[in-house]
């Protein structure tokens, strides 16, 4: 192995749990769920087949079953929680570590495919412009309706269930999606929050969403087996175009009084580059945080390395490396070429993109 990304295979201890290195999966929607929200039985190759990963954070997951996702897995139902059961146990038997993502999508959504009498939901009545997937391809998503605050109270008691059945599922934790322009995060920030009541307004109401989903989640697991990935200066869904500054900065602050998991901090989405106001910007918030920070979004071995080395980030979370290289932890230590990354086949499909990523030799 090269000494210069010898960091990446040390140790953390995250909470009760040891990671045996600090290249972590990041979570990726897959979209190859059954009916009823129930993986396929090829999950339970996938997710085994990247044990090696020093925390494996599983796709995001619907809290309930109008959550938005097409062909995504759920975890509001004991079909789900056994049909989780068994990669859980399986990563375990790898020597694995794995969370759950719990994840509702908020505005960016389809009325087309969300079940009868649902609607697209979101703080406010702001809708995104970014298409998304729907059965009849990719459309512009539904003019969400703002919710009322018994809505939000149901949101709420469903993101509490699904953290029961996650732990239920044989998970080690969960990680709250309050990334990528998602119902979470069109609370926090102002440019898609504009309510005048409770949840709304200042800092501290756009937060209570957020703080009431977390207060509960670390009821339930502990705050040592809870995390949270934010994605502050991402325009992905039509985000990151306010003072995005303010708003993180007291989001982290708020975070670091929970002392959890880990914050996983999407710093630049696939296939996009950062501004340096953009990197700027994140570097403030990661010197704000005080616990475990995980940096991700288009690292390599040796950027990653880096990052640790200068400790501003205490673990890396790989995406797409991921996707196309099971044994990633290896193939860094050996300085092997990477193999290559089917971008058709990321959403839907059989095995094909998704368990059939050669191993090395
Ligand atoms: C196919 C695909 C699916 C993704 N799904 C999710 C998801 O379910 N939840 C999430 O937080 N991020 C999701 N992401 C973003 C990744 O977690 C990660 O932030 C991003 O790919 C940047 O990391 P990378 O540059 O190492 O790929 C997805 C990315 C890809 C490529």
């Amino acid at each position: 192995m090269k000494n210069t990304i010898t960091p990446l295979f040390e140790p953390l201890k995250i909470g009760r749990y040891t990671t045996k290195n600090k290249i972590f999966m990041a979570p990726m929607s897959r979209y190859r769920a059954l009916k009823g929200g129930i993986n396929p039985e090829s999950t339970i190759e996938y997710y085994t087949q990247r044990a090696t990963a020093g925390l494996i954070i599983a796709e995001s997951t619907q809290i309930n079953d109008a959550s938005g996702g097409i062909n995504c897995p759920g975890i509001y139902n004991k079909n789900q929680v056994n049909s989780w059961k068994k990669t859980t146990t399986a990563v375990h038997e790898k020597g694995g570590l794995i969370f759950l993502q719990l994840w509702h999508s908020g505005r960016a959504s389809h009325k087309s495919i969300l079940p009868k009498n649902c609607e697209v939901i979101a703080p406010s009545a702001i809708p995104s412009t970014q298409e998304v997937i729907t059965h009849e391809g990719m459309q512009i998503p539904t003019v969400p309706k703002a919710l009322s605050i018994s809505e939000i109270e149901t949101l709420r008691n469903e993101y509490k269930q699904a953290n029961s059945y996650a732990l239920e599922a044989g998970f080690d934790g969960v990680e709250i999606h309050a990334a990528g322009g998602f119902l979470i995060d069109t609370f926090l920030q102002e440019t898609t929050n504009n309510r005048t009541d409770i949840y709304g307004g200042s800092l501290e109401n756009r937060f209570r969403f957020l703080q009431e989903v977390l207060g509960d989640s670390v009821k339930i697991w502990g705050s040592d087996r809870v995390g949270i990935k934010i994605s502050p200066v991402s325009s992905y869904n039509d985000m990151g175009k306010g003072d995005v500054l303010t708003t993180f900065k007291y989001v982290i602050e708020r975070l670091n009084t929970y002392n959890l998991a880990f914050l996983e901090v999407n710093e630049s989405m696939p296939f996009t580059e950062i501004s340096e106001k953009q990197r700027s910007i994140l570097e403030e918030l990661q010197a704000l945080y005080k616990g475990t920070y995980i940096a991700n979004g288009n690292y390599t071995a040796e950027t990653g390395a880096n990052r640790i080395k200068e400790e501003k980030a205490t673990a890396i979370s790989y995406g797409r490396f991921f996707i196309a290289n099971p044994d990633l932890p290896e193939r860094f230590k050996l300085n092997s070429p990477m193999n290559t990354l089917n971008v058709d086949r990321f959403y839907g499909g059989d095995h094909t993109g998704y368990t059939d990523y050669p191993f090395l030799e």
